[in-house]
């Protein structure tokens, strides 16, 4: 089995970059991603990137706080194309379940990917409500894991087993914060990996000697030593 390379990016002109990419299997966006990307209007926007990333799974966000507006929302994004995934948190900002809305769109067949998932026990009542029949994204956030000083991995172990046996269920690493964290998400198994581009662009590059990585190391120190015209 691979694991799978999607990028985590909503700005369009890298979109239009990276989807020619072999490496890469796909994308992520979230509201902040859009923001930061500039966009205005989320529709537009959104459908603007679709028409470039017409193949490729690509995961849009719902912003809606409650039941219905979350599922008046995903019914809307659902309909963009067939590559798109609807993102769903796990709760809402009030730290509610969203199962009900999870249990209604996935037995619609809507391809979810839940997201915002920091534990096993979201997992597990995510689980409960899932048509196991419909591709099913799970988000685990572990960057931000990582940076509040939890160890992700044992989240995503235990996850990856409890999916094993639904072909259509995949677990996501989310929130990457380094190159490495790839060869990680492969030693355990991880469906897919979620990465902004300038790790892609590390990734890409994996190999290099060290001896070559000693030499270019040295020749940085010494380029900015001369650059900034030290003496002692
Ligand atoms: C996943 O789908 C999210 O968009 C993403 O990985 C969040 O990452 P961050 O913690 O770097 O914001």
């Amino acid at each position: 089995m691979r694991t799978k390379i999607f990028c985590d990016i909503a700005d369009f002109k890298t979109i239009k970059l990276f989807n020619k990419k072999r490496i890469v299997d796909g994308f992520t966006t979230n509201p902040s991603l859009m923001r930061l990307a500039g966009a205005k209007n989320y529709k537009n926007y959104s459908q603007r990137i679709l028409k470039i990333c017409k193949k490729k799974p690509i995961s849009f966000e719902v912003f809606g706080d409650n039941f219905d507006e979350m599922v008046d929302q995903a019914y809307k994004i659902n309909k963009w194309g067939k590559n798109v995934y609807v993102k769903i948190p796990v709760v809402n900002s009030k730290g509610v379940f969203s199962g009900k809305v999870i249990n209604k769109l996935s037995f619609e067949g809507i391809k979810l990917n839940i997201t915002a998932i920091y534990t096993y026990e979201q997992i597990k009542k995510v689980l409960k409500n899932l048509n196991k029949k419909t591709p099913t994204i799970l988000s685990i956030f572990a960057g931000r894991m990582a940076d509040k000083g939890k160890d992700p991995l044992p989240v995503l172990k235990q996850s990856i087993k409890a999916v094993k046996d639904f072909k259509k269920i995949e677990i996501l690493w989310a929130s990457t914060r380094e190159a490495y964290n790839f060869t990680q998400a492969k030693q355990i198994r991880c469906n897919i990996i979620t990465m902004p581009p300038s790790v892609i662009n590390k990734v890409e590059k994996f190999g290099m000697s060290s001896k070559l990585m000693t030499i270019n190391t040295v020749k940085n120190f010494l380029e900015d030593s001369k650059k900034s015209k030290f003496r002692i």
